[in-house]
């Protein structure tokens, strides 16, 4: 069983212990080589950060398009107040993803704690910003433009209240939706809306506690079981994502099982 672990593993004595056989691990994959170089930084900004060049690098990379990583981000909020909590699932997700794939995400780069490792031969990237929900573009941005990622391949992971609890949408771009991570984001992008989003159904707030207090919550024994079975959907839709392509992982994850049917005709 996936352990809810992460934030905590963020003293910097741990972090400089496993920096090194991290590094060491990446250079067997041949990661720097592939996609992990450092940027020219006479190109700042990537092109990739910027909202109209998005498309025209997608269709740019359709080549070397599989050299390229994949930048999955969760969002959340450091520290152990909010570990556990309802925004902070898109911190536990990586985690599974992390724990699933064998990454270790314990390097600190950019205001997130970072890993970079391979699905099947893809490389991917993934991050948990620690600068506070609020300001995760700060981190965002700079990854995002640091290892030129494309914005096609950028797949931010986050809790959502208009979503029934332990449902999954994936749409490849949109608004914020009010979530402040995603605003943040966003305004680090330029604007830029187009990038994946796998957004987590946290369930509504009940009638008299206001949406920041529902949020802040932790979810209950019956949640939390119920949620593995989402973390467990969720990376088979990222590995579906990297490997066949963002379409064929949308289907998957939007597509209502058989048995949910019913219910979602209802809710329409
Ligand atoms: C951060 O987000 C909260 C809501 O979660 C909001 O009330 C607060 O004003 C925001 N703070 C900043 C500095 O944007
Ligand atoms: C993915 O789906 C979109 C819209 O449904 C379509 O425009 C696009 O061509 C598809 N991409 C691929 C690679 O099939």
């Amino acid at each position: 069983m996936r352990l809810l672990s992460g934030v905590l593993a963020s003293s910097s004595a741990l972090l400089s212990g496993v920096l090194g056989s991290a590094s060491a691990a990446f250079d067997r994959l041949g990661f720097s080589r592939v996609s992990f170089g450092r940027a020219n930084p006479s190109s700042m900004p990537a092109p990739a950060c910027k909202a109209d060049a998005a498309s025209s690098s997608a269709a740019a990379d359709a080549d070397a398009g599989a050299q390229k990583p994949w930048l999955f981000v969760g969002l959340g909020n450091p520290g152990r107040m909010y570990k556990g909590t309802r925004h902070n699932v898109g911190f536990e997700m990586i985690d599974a993803i992390a724990e699933a794939e064998g990454i270790s995400v314990t390097s600190k780069q950019f205001k997130a704690i970072v890993g970079k490792g391979l699905i099947g031969d893809v490389p991917v990237m993934l991050a948990k910003p620690q600068t506070f929900m609020n300001a995760s573009g700060e981190s965002v941005g700079q990854l995002v433009s640091y290892f030129k990622i494309p914005l096609n391949q950028l797949v931010v992971i986050y809790d959502d209240l208009d979503i029934p609890f332990a449902k999954l949408r994936l749409l490849p771009k949109g608004g914020h939706g009010g979530h402040n991570g995603m605003r943040s984001i966003i305004d680090h992008l330029k604007q830029s809306r187009n990038f994946p989003r796998l957004r987590m159904g946290i369930g509504r707030p009940p009638e008299e506690m206001g949406a920041i207090s529902f949020v802040l919550r932790s979810f209950s024994k019956e949640e939390k079981e119920e949620l593995e079975v989402t973390f467990q959907r969720g990376l088979q839709a990222v590995r579906i994502m990297v490997r066949e392509g963002f379409n064929k992982s949308a289907t998957f994850v939007n597509t209502p099982l058989p048995l949910e049917m019913p219910l979602e005709m209802l809710n329409r």
